[in-house]
């Protein structure tokens, strides 16, 4: 098969840890006998240092001829520190989720059995949890307008909007991936509050008739992330909106043992962008320690997903498992004294592919 990727390694850490995902994604091409073809574009603060735009117009057409995108992370500390700043890495990536279509964001959450003591829950808490959180990736607080500032500068305005197609779709979708899984779909909102959240609620209602093999429970999102870490297992699908799945995603991955290791597939109208959850991690930058597993299993939901190649998908999944049994892994989640580099572990994952 013919695979004709966009590699967008960003910010920080994005190109070390794509680099380290190339090696299994090529590892992977030749034993199958794919044929790969990939090309790079800037995204985030370095797209906005080379042309003054974070998701720059040639970015856009080369996501768009691909059949897949392979991305790293965006962000910046010069931005952070800078909160007036006009443009922000930030938007780029924002950009290229809303230019894209890219209404879902699915984030599969799953523990590896030699990194349970990792996690600061208790094993038997954890052991065996294994959910998937879907989050709306082009609605809510984050494009919802007006978003500003008086003219003062003292008063300041986010406006969360859903639609009723916006919430439909995602929905169907996640009851699609229940129907494929244990049949259970939970709808995090905060009902009790916001309006938006009553049409989440009533239209996951109208459509939760539609799917009477799936149970449906919905639950406040302050006590989904209560229940969240109390009890894990209880969940098998989430769907929720934008910015409660931003936040219920980084917490979850404390019950895997590292942000490092979590990462995310997000689909909708045009081409598939995979991704790891975690940041561009400025400070590791450069210094060849960051973790590149969320990349590397990023590059399996791609084959998964983007290309229906399974086999391609697992064999990197077990590899990646291998490198965790074998202590082949970065200083989060090593043993003391023990951490191997970004760049080896890539090699080890590579290999281990190579030599299956
Ligand atoms: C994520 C990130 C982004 C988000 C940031 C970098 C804009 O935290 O992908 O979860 O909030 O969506
Ligand atoms: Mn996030």
């Amino acid at each position: 098969m013919k695979l004709n990727i966009a590699v967008l390694a960003g910010d920080g850490i994005g190109p070390e840890i794509i680099a380290e995902a190339l090696k299994s994604v090529q590892a992977v091409c030749t034993k199958f006998n794919h044929e790969l073809t990939y090309k790079e574009a800037l995204v985030g603060a370095c797209a906005i240092d080379a042309t003054g735009n974070p998701y720059p117009e040639e970015t856009h057409s080369l996501c768009m001829q691909s059949d897949a995108v392979l991305f790293g992370a965006i962000g910046s500390p010069f931005y952070d520190n800078n909160p007036s700043a006009k443009v922000r890495p930030e938007q780029g990536l924002l950009a290229m989720r809303k230019k894209l279509g890219l209404f879902a964001n699915i984030r599969p959450v799953t523990t590896f059995p030699s990194l349970l003591h990792k996690s600061p829950l208790r094993s038997e808490l954890i052991e065996g949890a294994d959910f998937m959180c879907i989050r709306e990736l082009t609605g809510g607080m984050y494009f919802g307008r007006p978003q500003g500032r008086s003219e003062d500068g003292d008063t300041a305005y986010d406006t969360c909007v859903y639609t009723r197609e916006e919430i439909d779709r995602i929905v169907r979708l996640a009851y699609g991936y229940a129907q494929k899984r244990r049949k259970k779909l939970t709808v995090v909102d905060k009902a009790n509050v916001l309006a938006t959240s009553r049409l989440w609620r009533q239209v996951s209602q109208e459509i939760s008739a539609e799917y009477p093999d799936v149970e449906t429970e919905y639950m406040f999102v302050d006590n989904a992330a209560m229940r969240l870490i109390q009890w894990p297992k209880s969940f098998d699908v989430m769907v929720t909106e934008n910015m409660f799945g931003d936040i219920l995603t980084d917490e979850a991955s404390v019950i895997t043992g590292s942000l490092g290791m979590l990462p995310s597939a997000s689909v909708g109208i045009h081409t598939s962008v995979f991704e790891p959850i975690h940041g561009s991690y400025p400070q590791a930058a450069g210094k060849n320690i960051a973790n590149p597993l969320a990349t590397i299993l990023s590059a399996a939901l791609m084959f998964e997903y983007a290309f229906d190649l399974k086999e391609e998908g697992k064999l990197i999944r077990e590899a990646v498992a291998a490198s965790m049994d074998a202590g082949v892994v970065t200083e989060d989640i090593s043993e003391k004294g023990k951490a191997y580099s970004t760049s080896a572990v890539g090699d080890w994952v590579a290999s281990y592919i190579k030599n299956k």
